[in-house]
């Protein structure tokens, strides 16, 4: 089997990649590790920034969206109890829209199902070979049988765990870590969210996040421990948390409910260097992570994905490899940019258990300052709509 463009790992950077390839009649087959009902069923991201709003558009995959995508101008930051709105439209002119990661795979592998494109679910045991030379190719098992597929290019959509990452040689390649000593638990409930926009709370008794997927299902998340066990938390439990560490007005909103999921995600900061190994392209978590508080992980999975697809599209159409080559500076510059901003939204909101009062006073001081500057507020409304390409 042969096809021009190998991508390992059907999420959203995988599966975004394929479409924009396929549009532009660039050939390419999708190796997934697991279901692609396993894949529907992973809860994570919630905010798009309108630059993925526009690639998913260019992608021929926005009509659901433009639908059922909630607009929102702002959001609000919460401090020992004291909100400050965060008024994105007024400091930017830019909004984000909120749609659920799980809704973003869902409408992408409609359409690839619909133009009758290659993948391979399920697909066991991927092997990697000859990325540093012309010819790449894949090995891998599917229904039993070892299989082998040639191609021009792989593109590593596969995720933190994947095995595109791991297949590098140590020595070509370079990591930056952070590991932040707390999970994020986040629950789902089929009530109307306690606010119109989202609220991420920092309380004497860790972090809280008010956020949703519509106008009746609410997504919460509160800092846990990282040895924290989700059998330990009831929904009860887990709604009494979430009141104790949101202001009281926001608090009184919760409205409680059966969750539909509920699962602990660590935090981590994570960048590897560089993104690009002769024939094979890092892409989105399987290059880089970032903690959730700034809701950047999937935003930036697809910038990478726009910056491949450009490059790729040049490749094939113009006979140019000068966006191949430039492709991993691209990105992991406007990389290095989301983890700083995701890491002090972390640092800001979050309780350390090692922290010591000054550090106390130092975080209260920069809510403090957030909240009487208009440029410091103007920075964090950049930084979250999204930074340009
Ligand atoms: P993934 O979604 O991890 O997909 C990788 C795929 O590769 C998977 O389907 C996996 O099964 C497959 N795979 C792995 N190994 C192999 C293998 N060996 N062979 C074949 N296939 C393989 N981001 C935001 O922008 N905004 C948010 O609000 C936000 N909130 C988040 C909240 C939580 C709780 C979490 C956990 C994450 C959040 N993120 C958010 C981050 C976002 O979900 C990720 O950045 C995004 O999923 C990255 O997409 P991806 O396609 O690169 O990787
Ligand atoms: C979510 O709705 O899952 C979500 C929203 C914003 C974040 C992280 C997660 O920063």
């Amino acid at each position: 089997m042969r096809t021009q463009v190998v991508i390992v790992g059907a999420g959203p950077s995988g599966l975004l990649l394929g479409q924009l390839l396929s549009r532009q009649g660039i050939d390419n087959v999708i190796l997934e590790r697991k279901s692609a009902d396993y894949v529907l069923s992973r809860i994570r991201a919630g905010v798009l920034e309108q630059g993925t709003v526009d690639l998913l558009h260019e992608a021929g995959v926005g009509a659901r969206l433009a639908e059922e995508g909630l607009p929102h101008d702002g959001f609000s930051l919460a401090f020992e109890g004291r909100l400050q709105r965060v008024d994105l439209k007024g400091l930017t002119s830019k909004q984000v829209t909120v749609y659920g990661q799980t809704e973003v795979t869902q409408d992408l592998m409609e359409a690839r199902q619909a133009a009758g494109t290659t993948t391979f679910y399920e697909a066991e045991n991927v092997q990697l070979h000859d990325f540093d030379g012309a010819s790449p190719r894949l090995s891998f098992t599917f229904e039993g049988k070892r299989r082998e597929i040639a191609c021009d290019f792989i593109a590593g959509c596969d995720g933190f765990h994947g095995i595109c990452r791991a297949s590098v040689p140590s020595g070509a390649i370079e990591t930056f870590e952070r590991v932040y000593p707390f999970g994020w638990l986040g629950l789902l409930v089929d009530q109307p969210p306690a606010a119109h926009e989202l609220v991420y709370a920092s309380s004497p008794f860790g972090f809280a996040l008010c956020s949703m997927r519509s106008q009746t299902r609410s997504r919460y998340y509160v800092q846990v421990p990282l040895d924290e066990k989700v059998e330990a938390w009831s929904d009860a439990r887990f709604f009494d948390e979430l009141r104790r560490r949101v202001p009281e007005e926001v608090a009184a909103a919760v409205i409680p409910g059966p969750s539909l999921e509920k699962s602990i995600a660590p935090l981590r900061s994570f960048v590897a260097e560089p993104l690009r190994f002769g024939r094979l392209f890092l892409v989105g978590d399987a290059g880089h992570i970032v903690p959730p508080t700034g809701a950047k992980g999937l935003n930036l999975a697809a910038s990478d994905v726009r910056y491949l697809f450009e490059a790729l599209r040049e490749h094939y159409a113009e006979r140019s490899d000068a966006g191949l080559d430039a492709y991993s500076a691209r990105a992991v510059a406007r990389v290095w940019k989301a983890v700083r901003f995701s890491w002090s939204m972390t640092n800001l909101l979050h309780l350390f258990p090692e922290a010591s009062p000054f550090d106390q006073r130092i975080r209260r001081a920069e809510f403090d300052y957030l909240a009487q500057s208009q440029a410091a507020l103007t920075s964090v409304a950049e930084n979250y709509v999204g930074l340009p390409y």
